[in-house]
């Protein structure tokens, strides 16, 4: 392959390469010379936005399409399985339509849920999206269509997107946001990753030197191609020599050309670095030729497994009562618009044509006695008649379901949300259900969080997210009882906007955004703060039961492993998410009580058990470390949670997790005359040399064991000393041996942080 691509390389011109560095939406550039194909991209990620005319300005005229639930909904299928088959779906669909590579997934964090996006982005945990993401894009590329995953990096509001400027610290970006991408372009291996709009740390994504050259090429060795997100491409340069291979669309013909030849000859890029940028492209066009073929696919089935995705992605939020499910017999009164007229998918460059759109009030009447329907309100008002038809039709039934969220407006690439409120009017409609009706079940459709400040007055709530064209029967399903709910929340529902980790940074100023909250976004902020919230992360509730017994520790090999039994004690079959959370107390200070370690989700008929091992992440027991720009083991004690949400827990156990820390010769984290005992005695093994080196320092001795101490205003006075600090005091300790004991400490291991 390298010969060919080096004999092609000699052929092109300046102009040639030049014009293959820039893709005119929605294809690369063809040239004559050798069938240097272009390739065909489209839109994502919950269906295949393939226009009609190509180069239409109308982004809506597009070709019909299976419309998939939003990621925000797929999400919460917490099913690595059911993600593979939607990616397969989808890479199908769009060979059928000759769409060689689908920009999506998504996987930027939902940092605050205000984001304009978070319909399109799957979690506010990192662990989640990047283990559910991988499955997509492995599903979509073995189907012969690549994935563009996006949008790298810390793209987490719409607010000025294409400027603002994220200052992350390094610890944090790495933790949380980059680790949402790190699975997916290590295992998933994108053909495709798009470098978002924003800047991070002073430099826009698609030229930014620690996101793109150090972490994505070097760190992950991602050989795929890099494209730049809509008109996102700054300064060129800097974009090839840090790894950028095309801008989508840049400029074009002569006058890229010309630029590229003022760089050359300014000597700001070499030829080499020409060729190297665009090498990526030329190998990924003849990969994609080499694997067009002609396939069709059922309509009909893809269809269904639409439905399918729905109905393990709906979360049951409520149930009090066992309100739901439905009884046949039951008087039903189906109320509110997106009953008839359903908000199944969000605005903006996601938006596809939907092949056969169902809604829930016709796929109901199938299953239940409709005794009528009435819209009460229309998008986000109402009036008198709408709420006094609504108000009469639900005193004559048993029960009152009422569709209510967020109008498709409200919800949109392009611009953030301001407040986390349904509008006033379905609340009013609420209001005057309730005055005729108290079996009240609302059907939420929204793609990200919303206030429930009216949640006493109903007793079921069914989250059906953005559920795709198919949503309506899977709704009616979960109603009445023909499928078992077994969607989990992948992100909180707090109780009030102002209560959420982000709220006094969210969406920043004019120029830049800092993420002060650190690490501590979603659940790990409200965990940390003991802050109540609506619903918490993981939570969704069953028509079933499941009993959990028999819970194990095992750790093999450096790996950790969790054994526990789960029985379907309940009398309806169904899904079980089980959940896995570790934590250490030791992490002080801005770090999470505990993540999310593992999950799997199992299938049990009535009475039924399984006996699953889970497997822990490995990163949920190494931290960050900015001083050697890496990953390493953390030591000490862990809990480990097995539960059905973040904060119904139903075991825990301590773990000394022996992990071995990096041996002496890799470049870890090394101890200085400033570093503090307190940050030096976090590893046992350092505290013994400690002790048996200041043996014959009884000061320095006396500030070591204060360290150790219960009490924290002693433990500071001595945990805050460094060697520095200890040799103003004890005359005994000379620079030489300041320098002996961290060269022994250096040279025996690394030394992890406390905070
Ligand atoms: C969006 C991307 C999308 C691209 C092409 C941009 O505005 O941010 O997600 O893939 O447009 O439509």
């Amino acid at each position: 392959m390298e010969k060919i691509l080096e004999q092609l390389l000699e052929q092109l011109t300046i102009e040639d390469k030049a014009a293959l560095l820039s893709q005119i939406v929605w294809e690369t550039t063809e040239l004559p010379i050798n069938e240097l194909k272009n390739f065909l991209l489209a839109d994502g990620p919950s269906g295949i936005r393939r226009l009609k005319e190509y180069f239409d300005e109308d982004i809506y005229n597009t070709l019909p399409t299976t419309c998939y639930p939003s990621a925000s909904a797929y999400a919460s299928s917490w099913n690595r399985r059911l993600l593979r088959q939607l990616g397969n779906h989808l890479g199908l669909e769009a060979k059928s339509m000759g769409v060689d590579v689908l920009l999506g997934p998504g996987v930027n964090l939902k940092r605050s849920p205000l984001g304009g996006r978070n319909f399109e982005y799957y979690s506010e945990d990192p662990y989640l999206t990047g283990e559910l993401a991988t499955e997509y894009i492995l599903g979509l590329q073995e189907a012969g269509t690549g994935a563009c995953l996006k949008h790298f990096a810390a793209n987490n509001q719409e607010t000025r997107r294409m400027t603002i400027n994220a200052v992350i610290d390094e610890v944090t970006l790495c933790e949380l946001y980059l680790r949402a991408f790190e699975k997916p372009v290590k295992v998933g291996k994108p053909w495709m990753v798009m470098a978002a709009y924003n800047q991070v740390n002073g430099e826009y994504c698609a030229e930014n030197e620690f996101l793109l050259s150090d972490i994505l090429r070097k760190g992950w060795e991602y050989k795929g191609v890099v494209v730049t997100d809509c008109f996102a491409a700054h300064d060129l340069s800097k974009g090839i020599l840090r790894g950028l291979n095309l801008q989508m669309p840049g400029e074009t013909g002569q006058r890229l050309a010309e630029r590229i030849h003022e760089l050359l000859q300014a000597g700001e890029i070499t030829e080499n670095d020409l060729d190297n940028a665009i090498s990526k492209t030329i190998l990924l066009s003849e990969k994609i030729q080499a694997e067009k073929k002609q396939v069709d696919f059922d309509r009909e089935r893809h269809h269904r497994f639409a439905e399918q995705v729905a109905e393990e992605s709906i979360v049951l939020l409520k149930n009090d009562n066992s309100v739901l499910p439905l009884c046949q017999e039951e008087c039903i009164a189906v109320i509110g618009e997106m009953a008839a007229a359903p908000r199944f998918q969000g605005g903006g460059s996601s938006h596809v044509n939907p092949w056969k759109l169902e809604n829930a009030l016709e796929a109901m009447k199938g299953y239940g006695h409709i005794i009528g329907y009435a819209a009460g309100y229309h998008e986000d008002s109402t009036d008198e008649a709408l709420l006094k038809e609504a108000e009469s039709l639900a005193g004559k039934a048993d029960k009152a379901v009422l569709f209510l969220g967020l109008p498709e407006i409200y919800e949109s690439e392009g611009y953030d949300r301001t407040d986390l409120a349904i509008p006033a009017a379905h609340i009013e409609l609420l209001e005057r259900v309730y005055l005729a009706n108290r079996e009240i079940i609302v059907v939420l459709s929204n793609g990200a969080p919303v206030e429930m400040p009216w949640i006493d007055k109903v007793k079921g709530v069914l989250e059906a997210y953005l559920p795709g064209e198919a949503g309506g029967p899977a709704i009616s399903k979960i109603l009445y009882g023909q499928v078992n709910p077994s969607g989990h929340l992948a992100e909180t529902f707090p109780i009030v906007l102002a209560d959420t980790p982000a709220y006094l940074n969210f969406p920043g100023g004019m120029k830049e955004v800092c993420y002060s909250e650190g690490e501590l976004i979603g659940y790990r902020y409200y965990d940390k703060a003991g802050k109540k919230v609506r619903f918490p992360f993981g939570h969704g509730l069953s028509y079933t039961t499941f009993a959990y017994s028999g819970f194990q520790l095992e750790q093999k090999s450096g790996d950790i492993y969790v054994k526990v039994s789960v029985q379907n004690a309940g009398q309806m079959a169904g899904y079980e998410v089980v959940q896995v959370y570790a934590g250490t107390a030791r992490e002080r200070y801005r770090k999470p009580v505990k993540v999310l370690a593992g999950f799997d989700k199992v299938w049990m008929e009535p009475g039924d058990t399984r006996e699953l091992t889970l497997e822990l992440d490995k990163k949920a027991f190494q931290s960050y470390h900015p001083e050697t720009h890496s990953w390493e083991n953390s030591c000490g004690i862990y809990t480990i949670s097995v539960g059905r949400s973040v904060e119904e827990i139903l075991w825990t156990q301590d773990v000394e997790t022996g992990l071995e820390f990096p041996g002496p010769k890799s470049q870890g984290w090394q101890i200085d005359a400033h570093t503090c005992l307190g940050d030096m005695i976090c590893h046992s093994d350092v505290l013994e040399i400690l002790r048996e080196e200041f043996a014959s320092h009884p000061k320095s001795l006396q500030f070591l064991e204060l360290a150790q101490m219960d009490n924290p205003l002693q433990t500071s006075m001595g945990g805050l000393m460094s060697f520095q600090n200890l040799k103003r005091t004890d005359d005994t300790l000379k620079d030489g041996d300041i320098r002996r004991i961290i060269e022994k400490i250096n040279q025996y291991c690394h030394v992890c942080t406390c905070a």
